[in-house]
């Protein structure tokens, strides 16, 4: 679609830049933004195109871009080539990933560098650092109420320490993956301070009401995050006398992205972030971005619209930053993310895989794998080029938000059986071992999440405290299992810290008022590095995760048909107590089982064979044993909670 006056308009601020078409990167990045530029403004006049100042905006949006690409520096633009020559970067087997907070995990980011060693151990290349943006000490929802987002807070260092460590990373070909906290502000953040003083160009950067009637509109459709610590979606600013939008806690102040300045805004500090060297940008809460009264809204098209027009432009000025969209949303609406007709992957390019971790869950707690098996059918819609996050706990809590027709599926209750995983993982069943707590406990709606570190909800702590050998052994390998599932079932796995060495809960965020509020805390671990040698003392709990964890990655990397090409097709192991699937890749076949049960599982080998040529002899990478298929008297057998991966090896 080539447009004239868009053509004339660009060429006006690239000029202006001195972006001439000699060099070979300006000449790549005019052809990329020539070929995205049609798309850009379409994009953005569905949003802004009938604002008064839209055209001016548009050029301020170019203009962005052109300054992006002119300050990339040449290592970065060599990067990024190097990326686009590979295609699909992040698709690879070859990526393992971990989360932390750098301050629990080493106290500032110039120790980090000092630890990479230790993550290198065990595999990890590529790290989401969780918020480092200026936020304020007692109201920060873990940094994500960003007071300035191009200031690192000085509880990590500056700005430079940062660049450091992503230097040193990129040096030991590591990637790296921030936030940027797109769907509000702290109310300390300066749009904030300045509307709360009355500035009307920045009430406008937020929804700002004179009196309650819209907000009581919006109200009647909207559900509420964090019902216990922040109710309702509105808070009241006596300074000026108007009511703001807060959808999660009310110190977070929701920006208003029908308003073009702030897209642009945005769009400059996600564009800051590529030129810091950001690998994968995490992009929080997307499904909030747009509003609309009469609607939840969450997953509303404009919200799409804008991820659309931000990935355009991302593409154009820092091609190699992928997005990731933490969408937490349910199974159905999660595909969306990915963009959907033309856009089909060309919106985010990972999104998280919570539908599959909740499920895991469901799982391990009534050892049956059917509601995990009712949900693949929607998993499976993603699209070729994009991928998941695999992973088994995060920083936040798990909601059990698959659909009632896939617990239906499977013969249980809706309603029941999540009380049941409610009370399971919170230890209130009969012979129950796990330790978490209820998060977002809503007593309207009866919905409430779960925190709790993976070992606690996997029965280590009671384990420890009841001082329970069989016990630690069976939470040792429910661990294990977890993870082993989640690295294999395709996407990037992302570890978070501190799991890799058998962290149980850590109570100590009671004693914090800024933190006692929120028992996500209870999952966030301050790492004692002491505890953390103990990897390398063989028998220990920490040495035993911690290899096992290796192994997984290990195995993930050597094997090329792990990496997300879509390659997956779950099997029926006519076993409720087992899920199990196939990886292919050319001739390439590895069929993986795991047995969610506490209890000795058999397969039937017809299983293996039902899959294209029979094999005979496979190989378990896991268990490093070979297995003539149809020996062991018709069956594969997996103790407790094991699990294998076997290759076609025939
Ligand atoms: C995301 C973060 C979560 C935070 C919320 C509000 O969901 O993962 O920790 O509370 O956004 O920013």
């Amino acid at each position: 679609m080539y447009d004239y006056q868009l053509h004339q308009r660009i060429k006006k601020v690239l000029s202006k830049n001195n972006i001439g078409s000699g060099k070979e990167q300006d000449l790549s990045f005019y052809t990329r933004l020539i070929a995205n530029a049609a798309a850009i403004k379409i994009l953005y006049d569905e949003l802004y195109g009938q604002h008064i100042n839209a055209d001016k905006l548009f050029d301020e949006l170019i203009d962005e871009l052109a300054k992006t690409h002119v300050k990339r520096s040449p290592g970065l633009q060599l990067k990024d080539t190097i990326k686009e020559k590979k295609g699909y970067w992040f698709l690879s087997n070859e990526i393992a990933g971990m989360s932390l907070y750098v301050d629990n995990f080493c106290g500032k980011l110039i120790h980090l560098g000092g630890k990479l060693d230790y993550l290198k151990k065990l595999g990890i290349n590529f790290l989401h650092l969780m918020p480092l943006f200026k936020s304020p000490a007692g109201e920060s929802d873990g940094g994500y109420a960003v007071e300035d987002y191009k200031k690192v807070d000085e509880r990590f260092g500056t700005l430079e320490d940062l660049q450091a460590v992503q230097q040193k990373m990129n040096a030991e070909e590591m990637y790296l993956m921030v936030d940027i906290v797109l769907n509000h502000t702290s109310q300390q953040h300066e749009w904030a301070v300045k509307a709360r003083q009355g500035d009307k160009k920045y009430q406008d950067y937020f929804h700002m009401y004179a009196d309650r009637s819209i907000p009581d509109y919006f109200e009647q459709t909207m559900p509420e995050i964090f019902p216990e610590v922040a109710p309702g979606n509105f808070t009241y600013v006596p300074e000026c006398d108007k009511w703001v939008m807060t959808v999660f806690h009310n110190y977070q102040w929701d920006l208003n992205f029908s308003n073009p300045a702030v897209l642009i805004e945005m769009l400059g500090i996600m564009l800051f972030y590529a030129n810091l060297g950001v690998d994968v940008l995490r992009v929080d809460a997307p499904a909030f971005i747009w509003k609309q009264t009469g609607t939840t809204c969450q997953n509303l098209p404009g919200a799409h619209t804008i991820l659309r027009l931000l990935k355009q432009c991302v593409q154009v000025a820092a091609p190699g930053m992928a997005l990731l969209g933490e969408a937490i949303v349910a199974p159905k609406q999660i595909m969306d993310y990915f963009g959907t007709g033309t856009y089909t992957a060309r919106e985010c390019d990972f999104a998280y895989n919570a539908t599959q971790m909740a499920l895991q869950w469901d799982a391990l707690a009534t050892g049956d794998t059917r509601v995990m098996l009712a949900a693949q059918h929607e998993v499976l819609k993603k699209p070729y080029g994009t991928s998941w996050i695999t992973y088994t706990r995060c920083h936040d809590d798990i909601g059990l938000g698959y659909d009632d027709y896939m617990i239906r599926q499977a013969s249980f209750e809706p309603y029941q059986h999540r009380k049941f995983l409610k009370d399971f993982y919170t230890g209130n069943t009969y012979g129950a071992t796990a330790m978490g707590a209820l998060f977002g406990a809503n007593e309207k709606t009866q919905d409430a999440r779960i925190s709790g570190t993976l070992a606690s909800l996997c029965g280590l702590e009671k384990a420890i405290i009841d001082t329970n050998e069989e016990q630690i052994n069976v939470a040792i390998n429910r661990i294990i299992v977890m993870q082993a599932c989640s690295f294999f079932i395709g996407g990037l796995p992302m570890l978070f810290y501190g799991d890799e060495a058998g962290y149980t809960n850590d109570y100590s965020y009671l004693n914090n008022p800024a933190k006692s509020y929120d028992n996500r805390w209870m999952h966030r671990p301050i790492i004692d590095w002491k505890k953390n040698t103990k990897i390398d003392i063989a028998g220990t709990i920490e040495e035993r995760i911690f290899s096992a964890t290796q192994k997984l990655i290990r195995i993930r990397k050597a094997l090329p048909v792990l990496a997300d090409n879509s390659n997956l097709v779950w099997l029926s192991p006519y076993n409720i107590h087992v899920a199990g699937f196939l990886r292919h890749l050319n001739d390439k076949r590895l069929f993986c089982f795991f047995n969610f049960k506490n209890e000795t599982a058999f397969v039937d080998w017809q299983v293996i064979k039902e899959n294209g040529n029979p094999p005979t002899v496979l190989f378990d990478h896991w268990g490093q044993k070979e297995y003539v298929v149809g020996s062991e008297n018709g069956y594969l057998i997996l103790p407790p909670y094991a699990f294998c991966v076997l290759e076609d090896i025939s």
